[in-house]
């Protein structure tokens, strides 16, 4: 079975990255810009937010963090929003996920300029991907697509499946896939006989956020296996499937796997990268 390396990969993006960001600073008088912003004081996205922060330092990106308190009203989110559409050096506007109970994600994300949306999750930009047009696409589905590239697996004609049906993930996934010419099937929560439709994945894609619900039983022999999950158990990261229990019975049966870490992840930060500068060049053209 091969482990397909994101890590390494995404060190390689950034490293070219970085380069063509010099080249683009000399060019234009200034470096791209990135901001995130994080409310609230979730581990989880704090240390998410590090690791989107330290990847801009690396490669040239400015990056401005706002942390704000669990506390902050939609009004004043909303308010900070419009600062940083209407500010002419920001390229990229970051809303860290998920937001607090009290704020309407959506709210949020429909208000962000969609040419700055590093995340692609305005409808604009979902309605451009599905219409297979120049959309900013999603970081983590954008990623994988990469690394199956990078790695030469053949995705026109095959069955891809994909566990899980999220905003982030599982729908902006699905759509870039069939846009790749494959066969989808999108699986969820309510999901009659999952084991019935995994068993047919030639690409299986699992971003559940729970580990153990998928196992070597459930793959289809020959299968590239793209793990999205990141779960800490008992003080380790282990994914959706890789370091499960099963993980000698999958070694076995599945051609290919994203280890985690090590996988998806990296791959999700070097895609965030790229759509950065990528807006960045956009907004320096249309000046
Ligand atoms: N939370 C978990 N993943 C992401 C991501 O890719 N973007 C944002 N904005 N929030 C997240």
């Amino acid at each position: 079975m091969k482990i397909l390396n994101g890590a390494a990969l995404a060190k390689k993006i950034k490293s070219v990255l970085a380069i063509e960001i010099e080249y683009l600073m000399k060019k234009n008088g200034r470096a791209p810009k990135l901001c995130i912003v994080l409310v609230g004081d979730d581990p989880a996205s704090a240390s998410y937010v590090k690791s989107k922060q330290k990847s801009c330092n690396e490669i040239g990106i400015l990056c401005d963090l706002n942390i704000l308190p669990y506390s902050t009203s939609q009004k004043e989110l909303l308010t900070l929003i419009e600062t940083l559409n209407n500010d002419p050096d920001v390229d990229g506007i970051l809303v860290q996920l998920p937001l607090p109970k009290h704020i309407d994600q959506n709210a949020i994300l429909h208000t962000i300029d969609y040419k700055k949306d590093v995340d692609g999750l305005h409808p604009m930009n979902v309605g451009l991907l599905n219409q297979s047009d120049d959309a900013i696409i999603p970081c983590t589905p954008k990623g994988i697509l990469s690394l199956l590239r990078a790695e030469d697996i053949p995705i026109t004609g095959k069955h891809c499946v994909v566990i899980g049906r999220s905003n982030l993930v599982g729908k902006p996934m699905a759509q870039l896939m069939l846009r790749e010419n494959a066969s989808v099937t999108v699986c969820h929560s309510k999901t009659r006989d999952l084991p019935y439709l995994t068993r047919q994945g030639e690409i299986l894609i699992i971003a559940i956020g729970h580990p153990n619900l998928v196992n070597a039983d459930m793959l289809k022999e020959g299968a590239v296996v793209v793990d999205v999950g990141i779960n800490n158990v008992d003080g380790k990261l282990v994914g959706d499937i890789y370091n499960s229990i099963d993980l000698t019975n999958i070694e076995k049966k599945a051609a290919a796997i994203t280890p985690v870490p090590g996988g998806v992840g990296p791959m999700t930060i070097a895609s965030l990268m790229e759509n950065v500068v990528e807006i960045y060049k956009r907004r320096v053209i249309s000046d």
